[in-house]
C-alpha cells in the first residue's frame, strides 16, 4: 500500500481576484517505507506540500491519502499519531518555558499514550540525547540538541510518515550531517516513510530514494536518486538545477 498518495494537488492563498495559487495539479505517490525528497528554488511550493498533507492550510482542491485514508477538509487525532511534522527552525518550534520532559509528555499526553515515563528515556536514547536532558529547557540545549527534541516529539506517538521541512537547514554545518545520519537510522530502526524538503541535492541524494522537483508550483520532474547523480534529468530546468549543484550531488 502506498504511505501517501496526492493527486491534482492544487493549493491557493487569497480570495476572488486575490487568489494565488502556491501548488498546481501535483500527482505523486510514496510507498510505505520510501523515502520521498521535494527540491525546487524558493517559493515554488514545497513546504505548501507538507502544509496540506497535515492539514494546516484550509484552501486546497485534488485528493490526498494517508495509509489508504481520504484525508478531508480537516484531520483527525488518528491522523496525528499516524503523520508528524518537523519543522526547519528548533527555535521557534519549542515553547521556551517548557522542559524537555513537559514537551515529550504532553505530546504523548495527546495521543493518550500510557506508561509515559518509560517511553521519555527511551525516546531520549533514540534520537541520542541521554536521561541527562530530560529536565533542560530549550535555552540549555545547542541547536542540534533542539532539533533531537522536536524529532523526539514528533516520534512521541510512534508515527509511521514523518514530514520534514528543511530539518537541518538553521543548523550548523557540522551538526547537520549528525541529523541527517539520526534521520536515516530512526527511518531504518523504526520503518518510517519520509516526505522531506530540501534546498540542499547532497541533502536528498543522501536521504531519499526519488525526489520530485518543483518550480513555480508545479511538478517539472519525479525522478530517483540514481538518475539524479547520473544527470539523466528529463527537463533543462532540472538539468540546470543538478548542474548548479554538481559538487554536493558527487
Ligand atoms: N500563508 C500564506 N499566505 C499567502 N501566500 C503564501 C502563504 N504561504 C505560502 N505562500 C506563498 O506560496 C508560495 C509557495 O510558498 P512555499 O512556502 O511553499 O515555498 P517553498 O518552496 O517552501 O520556499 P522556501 O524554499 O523559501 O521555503 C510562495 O509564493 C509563498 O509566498
Ligand atoms: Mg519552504
Amino acid at each position: 500500500m502506498s504511505a501517501v498518495t496526492v493527486s491534482d494537488l492544487d493549493v491557493w492563498f487569497g480570495a476572488g481576484a486575490d487568489r494565488a495559487y502556491a501548488v498546481r495539479g501535483v500527482d505523486f505517490e510514496v510507498a510505505e517505507g520510501e523515502s520521498f525528497g521535494l527540491v525546487g528554488e524558493s517559493g515554488s511550493g514545497k513546504s505548501t506540500i507538507l502544509r496540506a498533507i497535515a492539514g494546516l492550510v484550509p484552501t486546497w482542491s485534488g485528493a490526498m491519502t494517508v495509509a489508504g485514508e481520504t484525508l478531508g477538509a480537516k484531520r483527525s487525532k488518528a491522523f496525528y499519531s499516524k503523520v508528524q511534522m518537523v519543522f526547519q527552525d528548533p527555535y521557534a518550534s519549542l515553547h521556551p518555558r517548557q522542559t524537555v520532559d513537559r514537551v515529550l509528555s504532553e505530546a504523548m499526553g495527546l495521543h493518550g499514550i500510557q506508561d509515559i515515563d518509560s517511553r521519555i528515556g527511551r525516546l531520549l536514547d533514540d534520537v541520542g540525547l541521554g536521561p541527562g536532558f530530560r529536565f533542560r529547557y530549550p535555552h540549555q540545549l545547542s541547536g542540534g540538541q533542539r532539533q533531537r527534541v522536536a524529532i523526539a516529539r514528533a516520534l512521541a506517538c510512534d508515527p509511521s510518515i514523518l514530514l520534514l521541512d528543511e530539518p537541518t537547514s538553521a543548523l550548523d554545518v557540522s551538526v547537520q550531517a549528525e541529523i541527517l545520519n539520526l534521520l536515516v537510522d530512526l527511518r531504518r530502526a523504526h520503518g518510517l516513510t519520509y516526505i522531506m524538503v530540501s534546498h540542499d541535492l547532497g541533502v536528498v541524494g543522501h536521504l531519499c530514494e526519488r525526489i520530485g522537483v518543483m518550480k513555480e508550483g508545479r511538478f517539472e520532474e519525479v525522478l530517483s536518486v540514481e538518475a539524479m547523480r547520473r544527470f539523466e534529468a528529463q527537463s533543462s530546468y532540472t538539468r540546470h538545477l543538478l548542474e548548479s549543484s554538481i559538487n554536493s550531488i558527487r
